[in-house]
């Protein structure tokens, strides 16, 4: 490839350049690459599937759904020629009111971890590069941006810096990512936010170190869309390509890269060295997906529907008239909604079942009647995708609103379902589609005394760049949404059995009724996709058995989970900064650290049968593995690197070519002029270009296993179900060390269907990362040991949730 080209591959061609959100330039026979979000489907695509939201797929606890919603998204993407998934979505660990948590897979990094790690298998078994995002600690959306946040008023100089500690950057928020790169995946995208006080685009810290050196990260680091905030120094830093390729806002046409990127290679700031890894890094990924066989171009336009549109959409000269047939409305669905709606049944939260009201029973033992309550019990009445990027809660809130959004073909409403379920057994079904009309809520609810009522109330959030019912991305509270409390209130003071469906994004505070006795029964459904009719109706009725899991906790108020876990609505700085002082105390390692009650703890749901877990047992794997992980056999000393062409071309030669046409706001790797100017660039003052020391950490050595532990798992009740085994363990007390220690985290579940008497063994291996913890002075994991070095003590506990009935043992203490 010429300067020019390797340029031009790493730089998107400009804001609605092109097919996809993201566009890069092509090379010679290297085809332009096109960029399309998202976690939950193909965005601004026709004729595709409504993949249930990353946080419900966290709810089924399912290793193997995990992987078949990947492959499936995989397959449709493919399909309709995006090379490169913006997708999975790492968010949600912190902040319960955080806008984009839905799109992430709960607040768990060893649950998120193995989602993140089978979704990526599934989307690249495909062939499409899976794009992990947000690298790092993108947790909530105000001040995310700093024009975002002056755009609502605020005087930001900067966005907002998440200051995170080195050990829970690692135990925490990192954690997923390293899932990821273990699993291959062949792209990162890098946060808009910043990380203790430098940019998620130019943090050589964390791009350069953590991922690309730490991790052995060998794809290409990716930017947000306009997250870009300096050239030279971010591609020092890491960066390798640039989204969409436009400069400091979305179409102002003055890049970063493209023709500053020449720029900044002729005249030595940038070495070739670094562009030629950028490119490699791009193309190496392109092959490996085997992207260089049979892959179709993109067939759909994110920008019109038409059969024919304009190809370059976002510029405003003569440009805009050159038209291009581009979409062929392929339907690439597949069979996946059976796929969304077995997840989104799998992915359910039974949260209360008093006197076992469900499952409905059917014939003789059916319901007399049903009465429907709640205007999200039916879809949209505007129309399925009536609002852009789902911007509004109108209507079943199948999934939250932001660019990780997807255009609905079908939508099974809760109502249309229910009622052609309720038709086979001649149940009468009546239904209030308000929330607020209490004349007509009020009779209907106590209208025939043996009525069940279902009440369907929601909680929304998003990205931050739309504003839906006063809510700028990030939730204001945890409250139900359209005076939800008060419905339920109201209904369950007139109707004695009165269940509950929440539609949400994440946790939603159920204070005002959970305990209310003529609330019998209490569904958290989360966002379920285009199948939430469909797959509610086989929990209700019984056809499955529900077997979700909490993925968060749900507390008694939003205060419960700590100072540090609430969103940063008012900046406290002109660069808002915001302290993670809790580092690994998250989640429900801060409720069991402090002693507070929640609601529903994390791992929490009830199913149609009951479990008892006893028997745990542990195997030693490896005798005497060491304090610390194996030092890696440095493959860069030992793999001969690929030198390509060294030497610089003519400035001449990189000049805007003759006769070519000029699209304003088009980015190209061409300069306007020979004059490149010269260093030195003002580089910061610890900058070199020797390599510094390498970390020395090998990463399989982590994922090596070190303990084996089995569990027996029993069907104590009446029908077939499945348990979903957590695997607790507590770090020794007496270690010798100064960290504390949560009292237990996640590291491990096996979900295990289990016949009716039946029992089944659960199996967990332990890796060394999962039994060390980060020690910053040392900058390493390690094993936790005592004063005489001796190493175990380990509490294993197999629950049915983190505070769940269970059986433990006790891991006994050895030479390390
Ligand atoms: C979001 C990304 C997304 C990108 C492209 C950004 O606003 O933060 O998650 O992939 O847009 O749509």
């Amino acid at each position: 490839m010429s300067l020019a080209e390797k340029v031009n591959i790493t730089t998107g061609t400009g804001w609605r350049m092109g097919a996809c959100v993201g566009n890069t330039g092509q090379a010679g026979g290297f085809p332009a690459l096109c960029l399309q979000d998202g976690p939950m489907g193909v965005r601004f695509a026709d004729a595709v599937t409504v993949f249930p939201a990353g946080v419900t797929v966290a709810g089924t606890w399912d290793r193997e759904l995990m992987q078949r919603r990947g492959k499936a998204l995989g397959r449709e993407m493919r399909a309709k020629g995006v090379n490169v998934m913006l997708g999975p979505s790492v968010v949600g660990g912190k902040f319960p009111a955080g806008g984009r948590g839905w799109e992430g897979f709960g607040s768990d990094p060893y649950l998120a971890g193995q989602a993140v790690g089978r979704t990526v298998r599934g989307v690249q078994g495909e062939g499409v590069v899976a794009c992990v995002k947000h690298f790092l600690a993108n947790e909530q959306e105000t001040f995310r941006q700093a024009a975002e946040g002056r755009a609502q008023g605020w005087p930001l100089i900067e966005a907002l810096s998440a200051n995170v500690g080195g050990r829970a950057l690692r135990e925490i928020y990192a954690w997923p990512f390293q899932d990821a790169v273990r699993e291959g995946v062949g792209s990162v995208m890098c946060s808009y936010n910043q990380i203790n006080n430098s940019y998620g685009c130019q943090n050589s810290y964390l791009l350069n170190g953590v991922l690309k050196e730490e991790f052995e990260f060998q794809g290409f680091v990716v930017s947000d869309w306009i997250a870009q905030r300096s050239g030279v120094a971010s591609v020092l830093a890491g960066l390798d390509m640039s989204m969409p390729g436009d400069g400091d806002s979305f179409s102002d046409g003055a890049p970063f890269l493209g023709s500053s990127l020449t720029r900044a290679v002729l005249n030595g700031s940038v070495p070739l060295e670094r562009l030629d890894d950028m490119a490699l890094r791009i193309v190496a990924t392109w092959y490996q997906m085997g992207q260089d066989t049979n892959y179709t171009a993109p067939n759909f336009s994110s920008w019109f529907r038409t059969p024919q549109g304009p190809r370059y959409f976002g510029t405003d000269d003569e440009g805009k008239k050159e038209l291009e047939g581009r979409n062929q409305y392929a339907d690439v669905r597949e069979e996946h909604h059976e796929l969304v709606r077995e997840i989104a049944a799998e992915g359910m939260v039974l949260l209360k079942n008093g006197d076992a009201t469900l499952p409905f029973g059917t014939g003789k033992d059916a319901r007399k009647a049903i009465v429907v309550f709640g205007s999200g019990a039916a879809g949209n009445p505007m129309g399925m995708n009536s609002c852009g990027d789902r911007g509004c809660n109108i209507g079943t809130l199948g999934q939250g609103w932001g660019s990780g959004s997807v255009d609905y073909s079908t939508f099974s409403s809760p109502l249309s379902a229910i009622s052609s379920r309720a038709e086979s057994d001649r149940t009468m079904l009546e239904y209030v589609q308000s929330d607020d009309d209490y004349n007509l809520i009020l009779p209907m609810a106590s209208k025939t005394p043996n009525s069940t009522c279902m009440v369907f109330v929601s909680s929304d959030s998003g990205e931050g760049y739309l504003s839906v019912e006063g809510h700028k991305g990030d939730r204001n509270d945890l409250k139900l949404w359209h005076n939800g409390d008060k419905l339920v209130r109201s209904v369950a003071s007139a109707c004695k059995d009165t269940i509950v469906i929440i539609h949400s994004v994440g946790a939603v505070d159920m204070e005002a009724w959970i305990e209310h006795p003529n609330v019998t029964a209490v569904l958290l459904a989360h966002l379920p996709g285009q199948e939430a009719g469909s797959s509610l109706v086989d929990v209700l009725w019984g056809d499955v058995n529900p077997s979700g899991r909490l993925p968060y906790t749900i507390a008694k108020s939003l205060e419960d989970y700590g100072p540090a876990a609430q969103v940063l609505y008012t900046p406290n700085h002109r660069i808002p900064q915001q302290d993670f002082t809790d580092g690994v105390y998250t989640d429900y390692r801060h409720f069991d650290a402090y002693n507070i009650t929640p609601r529903f703890e994390f791992g929490f749901g009830l199913g149609y049968t009951t479990f008892n877990i006893s028997d745990v047992t542990v195997e030693t794997l490896v005798e005497s593995p060491g304090e610390f992980p194996a030092e890696r056999t440095d493959s860069a000393n030992t793999t001969t690197r690929i030198t390509l062409n060294s030497t610089l071309p003519d400035p001449q030669d990189l000049v805007f070519p003759q006769g070519l046409r000029r699209i304003q706001k088009y980015i190209y790797p061409w300069l306007s002029s020979a004059s490149v100017g010269s260093g030195p660039y003002p580089y910061p003052a610890s900058y070199s270009t020797t390599p510094r020391p390498r970390a020395k950490v090998s990463q399989s050595t982590l994922y090596e296993p070190l303990l084996r532990v089995t569990a027996r798992i029993r069907n104590t009740g009446s029908v077939a179900g499945k348990s979903v085994a957590q695997l607790y363990i507590s770090f020794p007390a007496n270690a010798a060390t100064a960290e504390t220690f949560p009292p237990r985290v996640l590291r491990g579940f096996e979900k295990v269907a289990v016949g009716v008497n039946g029992t089944e063994v659960a199996t967990f291996d332990l890796t060394r990362r999962d039994l060390s913890y980060w020690d910053e002075n040392e900058n390493s994991w390690r094993l936790p040991v005592d004063k005489d070095a001796r190493w175990g003590g380990y509490t294993l506990r197999v629950a049915e949730s983190s505070r769940g009935a269970g059986a433990e043992t006790v891991v006994e203490w050895v030479d390390v």
